[in-house]
């Protein structure tokens, strides 16, 4: 067994030496994830240096660091926020008790099921984005790219965390199982579907930090009301990690519509042929792109009807969205909420108790906080004089998962027939022939300062550094 000396390698405020039993099975566990990293992490990128940020502890001074590093060597930490004293409780059957610093007998294979799930989208999201290091648009990007793989990888741990420290024999093999799952594999796959598509370009990428890792935003803002304090603490600190995610993918995004519009304006025409032509990918496309990412990405909150969400919240497991803001009685029963049926032929609003609906609600309350940055790129086309406005599909469109998976429905949200969908599926989702426009303008660009054609550079660097800053050195 080596002889680490944790407190050094992996940061923490955890008391990491003290805790023997602890420290024993991270032991086992670190030598598998680094493993796990050289295969599934970033694509030849291990000799790199990378400008990174890494936390060493929670408070304003410590949580980002930056500085080159070498991917592998990076300090993954692990990291709660300080506890609350007298934390209370503050919703479902137990509110007004005090939190729980360990986890109740009766609750442990649902809070185990809980964090398994959280914990097994961090490496599938590495391993979805591990070939884009290849394609980079920019050095910006590429150290962009990497901070989110870090950063997940970090979230892994948080997760392997409280599986060893709270959750005995079971916790580590479950830890080791979030190392063997695969993304996309056939047999033995990431749990959640969205976390098995591909990621194959940048657009993609900025698609899905947008989007998915948004939807990670409302999970961990979900178990940040958790009556387990340790797991509320956890996502707490996690969520301030996540904010750069969800920034990659807005600014990424946002830089993908600005070089179009200038192109559009320059060659005064907005037809898609004549852009693809110059190189720059067409706002129809870009809208496919969104449709796409938000419809499956609003499947990940679940049954629209769950009994499972109703057990979570009333037993105290996971709240809602700024529980703590919301003016109800935060038990909900007797209440109700409505989500979507197919009534006739048509959508129609079905009322239910709400316990059973918090799915919806959270994947609504997500709705919203989406919606807000397909705003702001209109805003963009807005000041550039262009007309075309992006809109993020109604819910039903495309769905997966719930009543709504059994029918076909538009962006407008008709109820429409399967020829219907196949005759204009092509115009509303990304066809193969658009992914592969995307996929012939991959191409490492890596120089820097400089940016691939079909994207704007942005408007500052990272940590006040210039745009042209070495934020890889490729050695
Ligand atoms: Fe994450
Ligand atoms: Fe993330």
């Amino acid at each position: 067994m080596s002889s680490i000396d944790y407190n050094e390698t992996i940061p923490n405020n955890v008391n990491l030496s003290e805790d023997r039993t602890l420290k024993r099975a991270l032991e086992h566990w670190q030598p598998n994830y680094l493993s796990w990293w050289q295969d599934m992490g970033p694509d030849g990128s291990h000799n790199f240096d990378v400008y990174l940020r890494t936390a060493v502890s929670v408070d304003p001074q410590g949580w980002a660091q930056f500085g080159h590093v070498k991917m592998p060597d990076y300090r993954w930490g692990i990291f709660l926020n300080p506890g609350e004293a007298d934390r209370k409780i503050h919703f479902g059957d137990h509110k007004g008790e005090n939190v729980w610093n360990d986890v109740p007998g009766e609750y442990r294979a649902n809070l185990r099921r809980i964090i398994v799930t959280q914990g097994d989208t961090e490496p599938a999201s590495v391993e979805q984005q591990r070939h884009l290091g290849l394609t980079a648009p920019s050095q910006y990007d590429l150290r962009n790219l990497f901070q989110v793989n870090v950063e997940e990888g970090r979230h892994l741990w948080a997760m392997v965390y409280l599986l060893h420290k709270y959750f005995g024999r079971d916790g580590r093999e479950e830890a080791e199982g979030l190392l063997e799952r695969r993304s996309g594999q056939e047999d033995n796959p990431r749990i959640l579907q969205a976390f098995n598509e591909a990621t194959p370009d940048w657009l993609s990428f900025f698609m899905f930090t947008y989007f998915t890792d948004r939807d990670g935003k409302f999970q961990l803002c979900a178990l940040a009301e958790s009556s387990f304090d340790p797991l509320a603490r956890t996502t707490k600190f996690m969520l301030t990690e996540e904010a750069h995610h969800m920034f990659v993918g807005e600014s990424g995004v946002g830089r993908v519509i600005t070089r179009t519009a200038q192109m559009i304006n320059e060659l005064k025409t907005d037809d898609p042929a004549k852009l693809r032509a110059a190189g720059v990918i067409d706002l129809q496309t870009i809208q496919r792109y969104i449709n796409f990412h938000f419809s499956v990405t609003i499947d990940l909150f679940g049954a629209d009807e769950s009994s499972n969400a109703a057990t979570f919240y009333s037993t105290g497991l996971k709240g809602r969205y700024e529980e703590g803001k919301r003016m109800d009685d935060h038990v909900l029963k007797g209440q109700s909420y409505h989500v979507l049926e197919v009534r006739n032929g048509q959508l129609a609003n079905k009322e239910v108790p709400m316990l059973n609906a918090l799915n919806e609600v959270l994947r609504d309350d997500y709705i919203k906080d989406s919606v807000a940055g397909v705003e702001r790129w209109n805003k963009i086309l807005d000041k550039a004089g262009i007309s075309l406005r992006f809109k993020a599909p109604h819910k039903a469109f495309h769905r997966n998962i719930g009543p709504l998976a059994a029918v076909k429905v538009s962006p407008e949200g008709q109820v429409i027939s399967e020829a219907e969908w196949k005759a204009n599926v092509d115009t509303w989702l990304p066809s193969a022939g658009d992914r592969a426009y995307v996929a012939s303008l991959m191409g490492r660009c890596v120089e820097p300062g400089k940016f691939a054609n079909w994207i704007a550079p942005p408007v500052m660097g990272i940590n006040r550094q210039p745009v042209d800053f070495d934020y890889v050195r490729f050695n």
